[in-house]
Order: structure tokens, then sequence, then C-alpha cells
């Protein structure tokens, strides 16, 4: 990614105003400087994509890789990760949305967008965690998560979850779902999904429950707005009737999957 100096000062309101500030606010403007950059690049519209060969060629030059969650690194250049606050004693998943998952604009955003299109409630909170395990690891997310909320969710909420992944890879016009020029900036135009990718779609295209993570990807909302007013709010309701919260908290309840939301929790934890 390439900063201008003249569009950073621009930012932060000309030369004079950043010539008063302090260092942190100076660090707080240039993370959300950045952070905004990113999104840019990310939901450009330009129409040059790379190959897969130059996909990999960046590989190299950067000091992290692409499947770290984002909790665990600051991704743009010169940026550095933030203190986190700590969690209460018992956290709720209210808890990691504010602490550990925020903003969450996407999944939020996804979220409302399957509301108003009036889906199903277990997939308006299919929609909701579909990418909130991308604060632990982006590779194969949507495994991670679906496995992350078994425990505590509507099966075909989880199966939501999973299987997002594999069909976001496949266009499907019925659903009016097409292959999303992200992929191909970030994977190449030329990529072909991964074997257990094909497998599971294979699988899915005769299975009883397509609609499921099919809903998932056509309510996957990339038209990011940072100024969107974003709130967890108005699936409080969905959030009760179909989140089973563990009473001792999301990590403290010896599920087989506590472990990970310990590691949500404590991401600076040495070891
Ligand atoms: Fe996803
Ligand atoms: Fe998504």
């Amino acid at each position: 990614m390439e900063i201008k100096r003249e569009d950073l000062m621009a930012t932060l309101g000309g030369e004079k105003v950043a010539a008063g500030m302090d260092s942190e606010s100076k660090a707080d403007a240039l993370e959300d400087f950045l952070s905004n950059e990113l999104d840019k690049a990310l939901t450009s519209t330009d129409r040059h994509f790379p190959t897969v060969a130059e996909v990999e060629q960046k590989i190299p030059t950067r000091h992290f890789r692409m499947g770290v969650g984002n909790l665990f690194v600051a991704q743009a250049p010169g940026a550095r990760v933030k203190m986190l606050p700590p969690m209460p004693d018992t956290p709720t998943l209210y808890d990691f949305f504010a602490l550990r998952f925020a903003p969450a604009n996407h999944v939020l955003q996804s979220a409302a967008l399957a509301m108003k299109n009036g889906m199903p409630e277990e997939i308006i909170l299919a929609c909701l965690l579909h990418d909130t395990a991308q604060a632990l690891l982006k590779a194969d997310h949507g495994y991670w998560a679906a496995q992350m909320y078994a425990p505590y969710v509507p099966e075909k909420t989880a199966f939501a979850i999973k299987y997002h992944q594999a069909l976001r890879f496949f266009a499907d016009p019925a659903y009016g779902y097409e292959y999303p020029d992200l992929y191909r900036r970030l994977f190449g135009e030329d990529y072909v999904p991964l074997p257990h990718i094909r497998a599971d779609y294979e699988m899915l295209k005769n299975h009883p429950w397509y609609e499921a993570p099919r809903l998932v990807t056509v309510n996957d909302y990339y038209s990011f707005d940072p100024s969107a007013k974003v709130s967890i709010d108005p699936f409080r309701e969905i959030i009760g009737r179909h989140f089973e919260q563990p009473q001792e908290g999301l990590g403290n309840d010896n599920s087989p999957v506590a472990h990970m939301w310990r590691t949500i929790a404590r991401p600076d934890m040495a070891l």
C-alpha cells in the first residue's frame, strides 16, 4: 500500500494542525488513516486484478502472513497494535463484540442487511457471526468460526457460518450472487479454489441446507461505509433466543472450544 504524505496531511487537517497534535493523537490519526486506506484498497473498483503469481510475489514483502488474525497484527505499515481493554470475569458474546471484535462493521452491516431482507433468525445470527473468527485468524475463517460457535448456536447457524467460506467462491445467479471482485484482488484473477473448498461446494449443491450458507454469502455486505452507525442492539433478541451463553463465561466453560475464546480474550499472552 502506497501512502502519500499530502493525503495523510489532508486527513489530519493540514500541516499546521498536524504540527500542533501530541504524538498520541498523531498515532491514532495515522492508524485511522491507514485503516481507511486499507478499506479503500479492499473495496477498490480498479478493474486491474493481479495474477496468482503476482499475489505470491508479495508474500516476502510483508512482515506478517495474510492469514493472521486481525487482533494479532497491525497490518498497515508503520501502525502498532493497541492496548486492549481487559475482559470481564465472565465474558459474554456482547463483551467479545465490544472489546475484541470491534468495530465489527462488516458483520454488523451484513446482519442488518439480512434483517432488512427478512431472513430467518438463524441466518441473521449466522451473518452476525460469520467473519468474527477473523479476529483469531483469517485463513479458513469460516471453518474456525463454525467450530468456535457450534456449542452455542443452532446447528443450521453453524452450518451456514462454516460453508459461507466455500460458497463465496462460486457464483449462483439464482440467488443473485456473483463471484466477488475482492477475491480476484486477494487471490489473483486466475485463482482456483483449494480442493477442500471445491469438494465442499460439490457436497453443498445437493444438500438440503444449501440455502443457509448461500444466504450468508448473499447478505455478505461489502459496501463498507465507515460513517455508518452500526450497533449490536437490533440483534439482542435474536441472540437471546438462539445463543446459549455459558454461565461461567465464554472461555471459562470447559467446552471443547474454550481455548479459542481465551486466545481471543488474551492475545498478548506470550505462550
Ligand atoms: Fe467470510
Ligand atoms: Fe463476510
